[in-house]
């Protein structure tokens, strides 16, 4: 992905600067008053010794919402997928996910260097990033011993580059009941696993209850600075810490972190709504714009992808165009364009970066 920090810096000086609204992502949002403060008073111990009490409360917390026996904090969502994938899979296995997947696409071939696997993709038959049963099993490597085995499926929910496709629980249902008679492990990377929530009106614990663990995201949608969870059986928690330690995840007082996390948690996944009616605007304005591709109607979340088709320009010079205009947004491959909503962008800020889209495709 392109982005155009570079532009900001060329920007001409105005007299009255405006705001910078950044859709790049929603790993950009910055935390509250509220956060900050929790985090400079939060009572802390040394965590790798299991005694940082606010670690506890968030691990604590996160395995209640989600009805699963236990729960790890870690740093990073990419740090969560890669201990799952390690624990569910041996060496010279196969795992499967859609072709867009983050831990695919975005986690630098982590699970070839740290778990020794590799990846059999599948794509979505009709084009949305949501995968079924039947696309899954045709991807199941033949149970001989000069086959590469599949060890695991991976699902995305909702799925980042795909617009933030929203799987529906039956298909979950349909793929773990039949995962779990094949012997095949599911895992989640559901680091939008709130929005996605959201989007099907049904809780977090409701969608993801058919699936082996469950990797969350605070620093996503949620608002936090830093940090992710891994939810699963107590077993699976147990061997998580082991791998967690390994890749130099094992952090001190991290009490301050999970301060901020936990009003993440308990606080924000409430207000996701807002953030999804602000791309459904987005997606509505531009999909009218001509030079564009976009199927408004499949905007479910908090992500808003649209392909440019205007003949002469690329992706990046629309980034570049819009980070003119101080509207940040990032640049998928040479045609495609992400905007993500988050908390720190109203429908203000939103109407304002469709008013730079409109300048820059009307003529
Ligand atoms: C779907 C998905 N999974 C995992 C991650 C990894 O999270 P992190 O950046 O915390 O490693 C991201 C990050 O954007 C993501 O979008």
């Amino acid at each position: 992905m392109t982005h155009p920090k570079s532009a900001l810096a060329e920007k001409p000086s105005e007299t009255k600067p405006q705001a910078i609204i950044d859709l790049r992502s929603d790993t950009v949002t910055k935390p509250t008053p509220e956060m900050r403060r929790a985090m400079a008073e939060a009572e802390v111990g040394d965590d790798v010794y299991g005694e940082d009490p606010t670690i506890n409360k968030l691990e604590q917390r996160a395995a209640e919402i989600f009805a699963r026996e236990a729960a790890i904090f870690v740093p990073t969502g990419t740090m969560g997928n890669q201990i799952a994938i390690r624990i569910h899979t041996q060496p010279g296995q196969e795992i499967i996910c859609e072709e867009r997947a983050h831990i695919f696409n975005w986690e630098m071939a982590s699970l070839a260097s740290f778990s020794g696997c590799m990846v059999r993709p599948v794509r979505s038959g009709n084009g949305t990033g949501v995968i079924t049963w039947d696309e899954i099993k045709k991807a199941i490597a033949p149970k001989i011993y000069y086959a590469a085995q599949t060890g695991l499926i991976v699902l995305e929910n909702s799925h980042n580059m795909a617009g933030g496709a929203v799987t529906p629980l039956e298909t979950t249902q349909e793929i773990c009941a039949n995962a779990k008679a094949a012997g095949l492990p599911v895992h989640l990377d559901g680091a939008r696993v709130f929005n996605a929530a959201v989007a099907l009106g049904k809780s977090v614990a409701e969608i993801t209850a058919p699936l082996d663990s469950v990797m969350f995201c605070l620093s996503k949608g949620l608002g936090a600075p830093v940090g992710s969870l891994l939810v699963g059986s107590k077993k699976f928690i147990e061997r998580a810490r082991v791998y967690r330690k390994a890749l130099g995840g094992g952090m001190r007082q991290a009490g301050i972190l999970a301060a901020a996390g936990l009003i993440a948690l308990e606080k924000m996944p409430s207000r996701l709504h807002e953030d999804h009616a602000n791309a459904k605007f987005l997606a509505d304005g531009v999909a009218q714009l001509p030079g564009i591709k976009l199927d408004a109607s499949r905007v479910q979340t908090n992500i808003v992808i649209f392909e440019v088709t205007k003949p002469g320009v690329a992706a990046p010079d629309v980034t570049r165009k819009l980070a003119e205009k101080n509207v940040l947004a990032s640049a998928i491959g040479p045609s495609h364009v992400r905007f993500v909503t988050h908390m720190d962008v109203d429908r203000a800020a939103c109407a304002r970066a469709l008013d730079a889209m409109r300048a820059i495709f009307a003529n």
